[in-house]
């Protein structure tokens, strides 16, 4: 699918650009930008197109107007890149600031219920903020949230479509798929458990093994009856992780576990240790894949002809956790397999240890490029493309 963003008209009018600036964060300072830098060749062209521009994101999972979320944090980066950028704390603001601001960025969309509620009343409300609406933010196009689903029905089939980074992320993942070379690995690993499980499920007739790596691969533990500690487990998914284990072996795909694991002791900011078997004591928890493991996988990517890895095993704010991780980074790079590296925690620690240039696909998606290599549609790609404001 091609921007339509070329043939806009869109001097002196106001553009709504949904991005996805959802940086790991700590305490202010953003950890990664890549999603950020991502975002500057349609934010250029729209500026260089004469538009005005609302710019909107989410950023993490807040439960209520936390400050630690605020998108306001990242004004002084947009300034730093040379932006002149205004701040608005909600739609009026953005309403009253449109005229002597070109640039603005709207408050993280997740301190609004009408995000996650799918609100048509909010997305009516936002889309009176412009006249037209490009979605870049490929990360968040396996949701079904307001402004990736609803909002774009507010807009006219020629007032809407994808920005240059969804072009760019759909182009390289056909590419991917059209290849199908074969053996096919994915390693899968991080948190939201609940989202990755029933997609592991749509992919397996797509793969040849499954890398199951923390913290994903404890639902799958749990799920055979063995002590995960307090590692983070899916209750919900235990019995789709049964299924996926016989599934896997009806269609030959092999599962790998870890033989080793770094545990923290008691909470997942406690001192960290390495197991020497692959069982997490009790009241420890599973963060990141050891050393015989690294090993072991590493040896085995060598005879992948596609890898993907999505889900970092480990936590970019504790990088001693990672320290196994960039060993399977590091095989990902010696292999002779097309590779890809997707989500934003895994891309940031593969610039981290300074091995991004040697992956051939990076992907600003976790869930969405998973969704997409399944074959499943996309709900923000179909709300661009299959409906109009009158259907
Ligand atoms: C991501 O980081 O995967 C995207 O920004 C989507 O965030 P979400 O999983 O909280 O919807």
């Amino acid at each position: 699918m091609k921007s339509k963003l070329a043939d806009f008209d869109i001097q002196g009018k106001t553009v709504l650009l949904r991005i996805d600036a959802n940086v790991p964060i700590d305490h202010g300072i953003i950890l990664n930008d890549q999603r950020l830098v991502a975002s500057l060749p349609t934010i250029h062209q729209l500026l260089d197109k004469g538009a005005h521009i609302i710019l909107m994101t989410h950023m993490g999972r807040p439960q209520n107007e936390d400050p630690n979320f605020s998108t306001q944090q990242l004004i002084s980066w947009f300034q730093d890149n040379g932006l002149d950028i205004a701040f608005a704390k909600n739609i009026d603001d953005a309403q009253n600031k449109k005229e002597n601001h070109r640039l603005i960025l709207l408050e993280n969309l997740r301190f609004f219920p009408g995000e996650k509620g799918r609100d048509p009343q909010f997305a009516q409300q936002l889309a009176q903020l412009g006249e037209f609406y490009i979605n870049d933010a490929f990360g968040t196009f396996a949701r079904k949230d307001t402004s990736v689903t609803l909002l774009p029905d507010q807009f006219e089939e020629h007032h809407k479509t994808i920005g240059l980074l969804v072009e760019h992320e759909l182009a390289m993942l056909d590419q991917i798929i059209k290849k199908n070379k074969k053996p096919f690995y994915l390693i899968i690993g991080g948190g939201k458990v609940a989202d990755k499980i029933p997609l592991i499920a749509k992919l397996l007739p797509h793969i040849s093994s499954l890398f199951l790596g923390p913290a994903i691969v404890f639902t799958f533990l749990k799920a055979m009856g063995k002590k995960v500690g307090n590692s983070l487990v899916d209750s919900n998914a235990i019995n789709l992780c049964k299924d996926i284990i016989m599934q896997a072996e009806q269609l030959g795909v092999t599962i790998e576990y870890p033989l080793d694991y770094i545990i923290a002791e008691g909470s997942f900011d406690g001192p960290f240790e390495i197991t020497e078997n692959n069982v997490i004591p009790d009241g420890d928890v599973g963060v990141s894949i050891g050393p015989k493991t690294a090993k072991q996988w590493s040896n085995q990517l060598m005879k992948a002809e596609t890898i993907v890895l999505n889900g970092l095993m480990g936590t970019v704010k504790r990088i001693e956790s990672l320290a196994y991780t960039k060993d399977i980074f590091h095989a990902m790079t010696q292999s002779h397999a097309t590779t890809l590296i997707a989500g934003g925690d895994s891309v940031a620690a593969l610039y981290y240890f300074n091995l991004a240039k040697n992956i051939d696909y990076l992907s600003t998606g976790g869930s969405a490029t998973l969704q997409y290599l399944s074959g499943q549609n996309l709900p923000a790609l179909d709300a661009l493309k299959n409906r109009t404001k009158t259907e």
